[in-house]
């Protein structure tokens, strides 16, 4: 009988196993019906009803629960700062900045490298977007002053057997718009995200991770970082070193990051809270994008195609991701009462637009207990009809990318919290 059963399994086995996989859902009357947990709603039962019980208890289940099921627990802040100021150039870009290149180590001997532009109208200490890249420092602004990142990068315009050369000086600037945001009255930062972990399935042993082993340990545990959460890490070490720049407000650091750098940025904001703003573009899965929608890239997928970014536990939701315990709206919840801003794209289907306004919204009741403004609607607006409350949204037309446009609501939105300043 049971090998009657086996024969009659078999051939539907080797079908399905065969069979492609689905092509992931980009209709909207397919997305199902889904539950989101409640950040309101305590281990214990309870309802959390003001800030403080949110402070004390809700805020760190919700935190414990991304470190353990999604993102990885991170290394400790290090006992000491190491860091050396490489080069300062007060007539950067035309005269318009001042540029300062500073090396940062993280570890006795792995370092990543710093670069600033600071406005020169002598106003400091200066507000300041901090950013990961991904074509290298000397990619963000068409300078030649600015040393080229050294490090392993994936082959692309200006990139030659996975090296950055001088054709890539700028390959970037679209995406960072310097001069505007320097204009505006603030600094800009950035580092190589490749510094602290080559953005490669196998480059674990060459990122920070392994520094931090206990002795005889050979691969993080299945709770521990991954690059998500060395790449967060590492902004977080940006920030122990503002905190020691006069040219910087440490107060007032906007940590920003598009696409996988995106989910970095809101990852980095939950977990350290001395950045005041966070701003997530085109985050998609594993950002600002609900996981349980059933909408562009899956938790399957990400793993699958990027099994370097979150910790292993997280690899447990790929089919069955309404176990998770935690869904993204909660990470945005996190950064209350901070400002948070999450930028979408009319056609970046992939990382599921609507799902990423509707973390948004599901983020509201956490910052009411704050009495700071949600986005007061959970009517998606349409395009290029920014809300720009303590949580701000926008959805623009055209595909995965930063733009000009987009640079415009960020700093107006930083304008509009920061006025004070
Ligand atoms: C891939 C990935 C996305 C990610 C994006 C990016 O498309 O599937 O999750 O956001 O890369 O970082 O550009």
């Amino acid at each position: 009988m049971a090998r009657k059963l086996w024969l009659f399994l078999c051939p539907v086995l080797l079908v399905s196993a065969q069979s492609p996989r689905p092509v992931e859902n980009h209709d909207e009357s397919k997305v199902g019906a889904y539950t989101l947990p409640d950040p309101l709603l305590l281990a214990n039962g309870r309802t959390v009803r003001d800030a403080s019980t949110w402070k004390s208890q809700r805020r760190p289940e919700i935190l414990h629960l991304f470190e353990s099921e999604v993102y990885g627990r991170s290394a400790p802040k290090p006992g000491k700062l190491e860091f050396e100021v490489t080069s300062r150039e007060a007539k950067a870009l035309g005269g318009d900045a001042t540029r300062k290149e500073v090396d940062i180590w993280l570890t006795p001997k792995q370092k990543m490298h710093l670069l600033i532009y600071l406005p020169n109208d002598r106003k400091r200490p200066y507000p300041v977007f901090l950013g990961l890249n991904f074509r290298g420092n000397q990619a963000v602004a068409n300078d030649a002053g600015v040393a080229i990142s050294t490090g392993w990068m994936r082959n692309a315009p200006g990139v030659e057997n996975n090296r950055a050369t001088e054709a890539s000086r700028g390959s970037e600037a679209s995406r960072f718009q310097v001069k505007t945001v320097l204009r505006r009255g603030y600094a800009v930062a950035t580092v190589y995200y490749g510094d602290i972990f080559p953005d490669r399935k196998d480059a674990l042993a060459e990122s920070i991770i392994p520094h931090f082993y206990r002795p005889g340990q050979t691969a993080p545990d299945p709770d521990q970082w991954n690059a998500i959460g060395a790449w967060a890490w590492g902004l977080s070490r940006v920030m122990d070193y503002f905190e020691k720049d006069r040219d910087i407000d440490s107060k007032h650091v906007a940590v920003w990051g598009h696409s996988r750098l995106g989910k970095t940025a809101l990852w980095a904001g939950a977990e350290d809270q001395r950045f005041a703003m966070v701003i997530s573009n085109n985050s998609g899965e594993g950002g600002a994008a609900l996981a349980r929608r059933n909408y562009g890239e899956t938790v399957e997928r990400i793993n699958a195609v990027f099994p370097h970014w979150f910790c292993a536990n997280f690899k447990k939701y790929n089919n069955d991701v309404a176990a998770l315990p935690v869904d993204q709206h909660e990470l945005v919840a996190l950064i209350a009462p901070r400002p948070v801003y999450i930028a979408s794209a009319e056609e970046d289907l992939e990382a599921d637009p609507r799902g990423e306004f509707l973390s948004a919204v599901g983020a509201g009741p956490v910052y009411s207990l704050f009495h700071a403004a949600g986005l007061g609607t959970d009517r998606m607006p349409a395009l290029h009809q920014p809300i720009m409350n303590t949580i701000g949204y926008h959805i623009r037309a055209g595909k995965h990318d930063v733009t000009e446009y987009d640079w415009e609501q960020f700093l107006t939105f930083a304008d509009k919290h920061w006025k004070a300043r």
